[in-house]
């Protein structure tokens, strides 16, 4: 026997007679118990979208103690076990989870959104990356690491954003199916992003209280600054060489094969840091290593906050 769902009654080939009839009783059932909206409050800051969906683009959002009307319940991505998710006075979509906890159940007191409400519309965009990159919870250095993606590393990107932080020169970020953020700068060409939404307004968010699905590697586990770098650093890093010539080699070691030599005082962009044996060498855009003490700064230093090679792991092959 199917069951008589939400899908049934809208077969044309039910009986006549038994459409309106389901007609008239519907509303009529329904409409003592519900209420036009909800008041609430955010709990922390929390993402209101376009579709009730992770990776769907953002209409705006609320921080923390921002009040809110929720007045549809709907369904979309699963969140802490739960798939509701309540459409605002914004016109756009929160997951319950975010939000006060309401002691009552959402859909016996709300309006459903309608079928059409949850579906995900996304456009997107493949894109391959030419650099060891950090896909970030939210467009920004602060931001957590959700993957350290390697060279090579086949992405789907499905919105774009230039309110991200600047990297050397390039403002734009894009969100990859996996929910996180990569600079556009490590990507082998720049997509066209007149195919791609814009992400939408994006508030600071932490993976503790945001947790996402189907991550790629490991969570950075490095703690947060302990209060904003005014200058920030820019990823990939812009460095300048300190010696008559910087020494690039195919391994972080004096004894092994140079590939390149920069210059005194040329820029030289890095990816990532290797300690051997108690001395510092980064990886360079050309995937060659060099000892820090060649540059004029520190890249192993805090301020940078550069990540190890080793997180990344190989590129795919
Ligand atoms: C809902 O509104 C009432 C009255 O303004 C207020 O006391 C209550 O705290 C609000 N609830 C939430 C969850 O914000
Ligand atoms: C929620 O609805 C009430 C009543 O219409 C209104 O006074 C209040 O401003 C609304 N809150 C928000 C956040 O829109
Ligand atoms: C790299 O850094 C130098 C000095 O630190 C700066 O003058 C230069 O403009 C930077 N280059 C880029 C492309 O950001
Ligand atoms: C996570 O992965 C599962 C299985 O591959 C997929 O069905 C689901 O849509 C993914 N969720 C997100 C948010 O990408
Ligand atoms: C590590 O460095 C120390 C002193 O700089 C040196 O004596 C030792 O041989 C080095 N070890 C290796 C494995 O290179």
């Amino acid at each position: 026997m199917p069951k008589m769902g939400s899908h049934a009654r809208c077969r044309p080939s039910l009986p006549g007679l038994f459409l309106p009839l389901l007609l008239l009783l519907t509303p009529s059932a329904a409409a003592p118990t519900t209420k036009p909206y909800i008041n609430s409050t955010a709990d922390y800051s929390t993402e209101c979208k376009t579709c009730p969906h992770s990776l769907c683009t953002n209409k705006q959002y609320y921080i923390s103690g921002d009040s809110l009307n929720a007045t549809c319940w709907t369904r979309g991505t699963k969140i802490a076990g739960d798939t509701l998710w309540l459409r605002t006075e914004a016109g756009c979509y929160v997951t319950q989870y975010d939000i006060a906890e309401y002691d009552g159940d959402y859909t016996a007191v709300l309006e459903y959104c309608g079928k059409d409400s949850e579906g995900e519309d996304l456009t997107e965009e493949d894109g391959t990356l030419q650099y060891k990159t950090e896909c970030r919870i939210c467009p920004d250095l602060q931001c957590d690491v959700v993957a350290y993606l390697p060279e090579e590393t086949d992405v789907t990107l499905t919105c774009w954003t230039d309110e991200g932080q600047t990297v050397i020169d390039d403002p734009i970020w894009l969100k990859t199916r996996n929910n996180c953020y990569v600079a556009e700068i490590g990507l082998y060409s720049k997509p066209d992003t007149t195919y791609l939404d814009n992400c939408g307004p994006i508030p600071f968010l932490e993976i503790e209280l945001h947790n996402n699905e189907n991550v790629t590697s490991e969570v950075d586990k490095r703690n947060a600054f302990p209060e904003p770098v005014i200058h920030s650093p820019h990823y990939l890093i812009n460095v300048t060489v300190g010696e008559d010539f910087a020494y690039c080699r195919d391994r972080p070691d004096v004894s092994g094969k140079i590939e390149k030599r920069y210059p005194f005082n040329s820029e030289v962009w890095l990816q990532c840091l290797v300690e051997n044996n108690g001395t510092w060498w980064s990886e360079t855009t050309d995937f060659c290593y060099v000892k820090n003490s060649d540059f004029w700064e520190s890249p192993e230093g805090d301020y940078y906050r550069n990540p190890l090679c080793a997180y990344f792991g190989e590129p795919p092959s």
